[in-house]
């Protein structure tokens, strides 16, 4: 099948960076920060992100720029045609569905949020206020419904519209927009009287707070932060031009989301402590409770200034969560269409249907259906679970055995230096990972942590 390509080196960056920069950073990572006790949690995440969410993008980016098809096809042809493998393409239509149901929630929350600001409904709200609207809005059986469906629904047309242009074009204004703001909102934050709480919070290791399941939370929320795990980057990187280089890439998107998810937390702990009432373990909610209370602590005396800066803000956190919620769409339609031949609207429309029924289920759990538990959590929970903590870790082990050890080593230093015209100095150090530290340790977390859950 021919594949349209990415117009662009940048475009190549910007659409994995997209997936990669979301709520995972500015939602998922303050919360498992804070619920993991600060700075000892940021240190382990940052250690994860380097030594095996980095190498796991390099490979699902060699495996899908070198095979130019579907995941399961890919790891067919890769292998030398063993069957076994073809199962490998299971694991983005499995975890697509779950992921986007309970992502798509979250988002459906934030484009709330935009709403709200867009009809000014923030104005003179106090801290407490805060927290009750944020909880009534939640637990609410219709409303955040609505929301979640709407964000379902955009997501599905887009993919349907086929992706690589919307995101790439997408992608280059959106994301320098965000960062802007993100490190304005840095500075606004680090004004507030909570401050050195929060900078110590995050940045003081306290070790008697780590407890056990924290090294299994700060690998899934590398992952997770970085879409890998689930060989949704090899479905992009399907699009990569030949002249991309594959490993600095994935550098640099490993370097922007790290840099993004900290400067959310900077933005977020000054704030969590500067505010009363508000705990920096009190889980999904947090970043929903401190982010008004940001806007109208610092810009108070400014109504106008708080009314633009929290809805332009709002709405660039739609989009990023947008140009990922794509991308996990994208894993599911890809399946159905490049594997099963169906066509791609039909399988935009299909999916996005179950995304709905499941995401429903999600979004009730924290009203109605708040008393119904699977293994004691409720959907969102549980959806959240198998995603980061069982399917994204057994697939990135498996994606680092595959290259490591099954496919031949000519492969991967073909596609690395470009066929030979790249000098890559790390490439023993990737080597290394993939073939040894990733499977031991993922395998040691894994089943340490499980066992301890058991
Ligand atoms: N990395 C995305 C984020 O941080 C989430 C994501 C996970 C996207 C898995 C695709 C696949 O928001």
């Amino acid at each position: 099948m021919a594949k349209e390509n990415f117009g662009s080196k940048i475009g190549a960056i910007l659409a994995a960076a997209g997936s990669a920069v979301g709520l995972g950073n500015i939602w998922r990572f303050p919360t498992e920060t804070g619920e993991h006790g600060g700075a000892a949690f940021l240190l382990i995440y940052v250690a994860f992100m380097l030594l095996l969410g980095v190498p796991i993008m390099v490979s699902e980016f060699v495996i899908g720029r070198h095979s130019q098809r579907s995941v399961s096809e890919s790891f067919y042809m890769m292998s030398g045609g063993r069957k076994a493998w073809k199962l490998m393409g299971l694991i983005p239509v499995v975890a697509g569905f779950l992921v986007l149901s309970y992502y798509a929630v979250v988002a459906g929350w934030t484009l709330y949020y935009a709403f709200t600001s867009g009809i000014n409904g923030f104005a003179g709200r106090t801290s407490e206020q805060f927290v009750d609207d944020f909880n009534t809005f939640i637990s609410d059986p219709v409303q955040p419904l609505l929301w979640m469906v709407a964000i379902l629904i955009v997501n599905g047309a887009i993919v349907a519209l086929g992706v690589q242009r919307g995101i790439e074009r997408g992608a280059k204004i959106m994301m320098p927009m965000l960062f802007v703001f993100i490190v304005i909102l840095v500075g606004c934050s680090l004004t507030l009287p909570g401050a050195a709480d929060g900078l110590g919070f995050m940045f003081k290791p306290d070790f008697s707070k780590v407890t056990h399941g924290i090294v299994l939370s700060a690998m899934g929320q590398a992952f997770f932060s970085l879409s890998v795990g689930l060989c949704c980057l090899c479905t992009y990187a399907c699009y990569f031009r030949k002249d991309v280089n594959l490993m600095k890439d994935a550098l640099s998107v490993g370097g922007i989301d790290t840099m993004v998810a900290i400067l959310s937390g900077l933005i977020i702990f000054p704030a969590v402590f500067s505010i009363p009432g508000i705990a920096p373990s009190q889980g999904p909610s947090l970043v929903f409770v401190t982010l008004p209370n940001v806007f109208q602590q610092v810009f108070g005396g400014m109504p106008l200034l708080a009314y633009l800066f929290s809805l332009v803000f709002y709405l660039l956190l739609v989009m990023a969560a947008l140009t990922s919620s794509i991308s996990m769409l994208e894993m599911a339609v890809a399946y159905f269409h490049e594997d099963h031949g169906v066509d791609r609207r039909t399988a935009s429309a299909l999916s996005t249907v179950v995304c709905i029924v499941l995401g429903a289920a999600c979004s009730l759990s924290f009203g109605l259906w708040s008393n119904v538990k699977v293994f004691d959590m409720g959907f969102f929970d549980l959806f959240d679970f198998i995603v980061c903590k069982l399917i994204m870790p057994i697939g990135g082990l498996l994606i680092c055995v595959f290259l490591g050890w099954v496919v031949d080593e000519q492969v991967l230093k073909d596609e690395l230096t470009n066929y030979g015209q790249l000098h890559t100095p790390y490439y023993p150090v990737y080597r290394f990972i993939i073939r040894y530290f990733a499977p031991i340790c993922i395998a040691l977390i894994f089943i340490n942590e499980l066992f301890q859950l058991a």
